[in-house]
Order: C-alpha cells, then structure tokens, then sequence
C-alpha cells in the first residue's frame, strides 16, 4: 500500500502547518478527515480542499471540560476513528531563563495536557476499530537540551514519556501508539525563529514523512534523518553536547547578566 486510504481520521492543529498538510493529503487518499483548531476560519478553508471528505471541529484542546464537550460532538460527526494525530502545540522560548511559569504553564497546556485530552475524547471511539492508531506530534528537540527550550524541548519529552506509558498500558491491546518527531518544518510556529534552523522541510514534506512512517507500522517517526541521526547520536552522548555544542548555542554569557 503506497497511500493510507479509506480511514476516519481526527486531526488536532489541522488550521495550519504540518496538521493541515497532513489533513489535505489524507483527504487527497479518500479518508474522511475531522480537523480540529481553536480558529473555525482556517479550518474552513482547509475544508474548501475536500468538502465532503473533510469535517470542522473546533476546539481548544487545552481545555479540560470544554474538550469532554467536544467529545460529544465527536460521536456526531462519526461512531468510529481508525486513526487521531494529536498536533496541536505551541512554542513559547525562555529568553535569559526567566523561568516564567505561566510560560510554561502555557505551553505544558496546548503540547502535553492537550494530548491527554485528545485522547480521553478519542479512545471510546478509537475502540471502535480493528486496527486504531493515536499518533501525537513530539520533537526532535526533546533528544537533548537545547538553550531557551526549557519549556517546549520538557513539554515535548513529557509528551514522549506518556505516549511510551501509554503504549505499555495497552501492549495488549490493538491500539498502536505513535510519536512523531519532526525537525524544523517552515509553519506559523518556527517564523518567529531568528536562528537558523538546518534542514528545514516544508509542511508537505513533513505530511509525506509522517504518513510513509504511518503506513510502515513505526511506533516512533523522525525526520528528517540528517537532523534526527546527530542528535539521537548526541543523546546518547550527553557530554559531547553540552560540551561543544550547547555553548556555541547559548546567548546567556554570565549568569548576572541573563539576557
Ligand atoms: N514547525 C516545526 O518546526 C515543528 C517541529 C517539531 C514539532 N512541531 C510540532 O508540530 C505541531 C504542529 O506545529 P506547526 O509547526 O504545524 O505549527 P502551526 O502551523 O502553528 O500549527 C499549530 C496548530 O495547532 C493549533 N493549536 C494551537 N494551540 C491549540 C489549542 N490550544 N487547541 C487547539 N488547537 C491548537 C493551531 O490552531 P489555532 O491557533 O487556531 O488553535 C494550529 O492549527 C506542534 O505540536 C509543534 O510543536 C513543529
């Protein structure tokens, strides 16, 4: 099978970047796409690409009770889900370690809470078939400790410690767990980055990546190599990075003078 095909898919972050590209291309594949954001207007014109394929659900998934709501409306729209990409998240960089925790808090809501979130609305549904797959969308940079991503880098490797709970939990079961790790994809959320970011990949590259990963079983899906292979080689020798390489990349020069 080249294509996922004939699926019922919910996909959260679907109003732009790498959760849209994702939504338009599975659609192209004839699966039935509910995409979800806090914006309904993006998601329309996301919809324009395939009327009848695609389904409009907004919702915050950083809301507790607002999501078991949307949970509801869910069962509406369809009484099964073969397949949910929880891609919402947010990125939110500590300039000088202020250590802002309603920064955090921020961030830990949309990228980890709203994954829990996402799932607790989608299991009864993704119960209902053969073979289901809850997919959440992590980082690469959560391998190691980059400077200014205390909160997003944490967030993104909590949310790679649930999704590993998780699929223990259910090792007996036919639900599969995955976690996507993308790299610098060219979205909303990387435009405001005034560093350089190697390898960068469109949002289309990014959907083609994460569905060839998707239709070949992998549990953990990271691209693109030439940025995923130096830093799984740099987790694994820690000292290396904050050696030689988080130096170069810190703008803190003095711990009195954090800027
Ligand atoms: N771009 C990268 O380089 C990169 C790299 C690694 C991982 N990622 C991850 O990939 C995912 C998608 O990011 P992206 O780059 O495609 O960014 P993006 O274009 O900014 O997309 C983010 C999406 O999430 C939605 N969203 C944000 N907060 C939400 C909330 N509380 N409830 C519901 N929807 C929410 C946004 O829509 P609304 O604002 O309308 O809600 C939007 O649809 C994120 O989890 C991000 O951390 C991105």
């Amino acid at each position: 099978m080249t294509a996922i095909e004939g699926k019922t898919v919910w996909i959260t972050g679907a109003s732009s970047g790498i959760g849209e590209a994702l939504a338009r291309r599975l659609a192209e594949h004839n699966n039935f796409v509910i995409i979800s954001s806090r914006g309904k207007e993006s998601l329309s014109e996301v919809q324009k690409a395939a009327p009848t394929r695609i389904r409009l659900l907004s919702c915050d998934v950083s809301d507790d009770e607002g999501m078991d709501r949307v949970g509801a409306e869910l069962a509406e729209l369809t009484d099964h889900l073969d397949m949910v990409v929880a891609c919402a998240g947010t990125c939110e960089y500590d300039d000088g370690l202020r250590l802002d925790s309603a920064s955090y808090r921020r961030v830990f809501d949309a990228n980890f809470f709203g994954a829990i979130n996402t799932l607790r609305q989608a299991l009864p549904l993704l119960a209902r078939s053969k073979a289901p797959v809850f997919a959440a969308v992590g980082s690469l940079s959560s391998v190691v400790g980059f400077p200014r991503a205390e909160a997003y880098g944490a967030s993104k490797a909590a949310l790679g410690y649930f999704l590993d709970a998780v699929r223990a939990d259910l090792s007996r079961t036919c639900l599969k767990v995955v976690h996507i790790r993308p790299g610098f994809i060219d979205t909303p959320l990387t435009e405001r980055n005034d560093f350089e970011m190697p390898f960068l990949m469109t949002p289309e590259e990014a959907a083609e990546c994460i569905e060839r990963g998707l239709l070949r079983g992998k549990s953990t899906i990271d691209f693109p190599w030439r940025l995923s292979w130096p830093l799984r080689f740099f987790g694994f020798f820690r000292s290396l990075w904050f050696r030689f390489s988080a130096p170069r990349m810190t703008r803190i020069r003095s711990l009195a003078a954090r800027q």
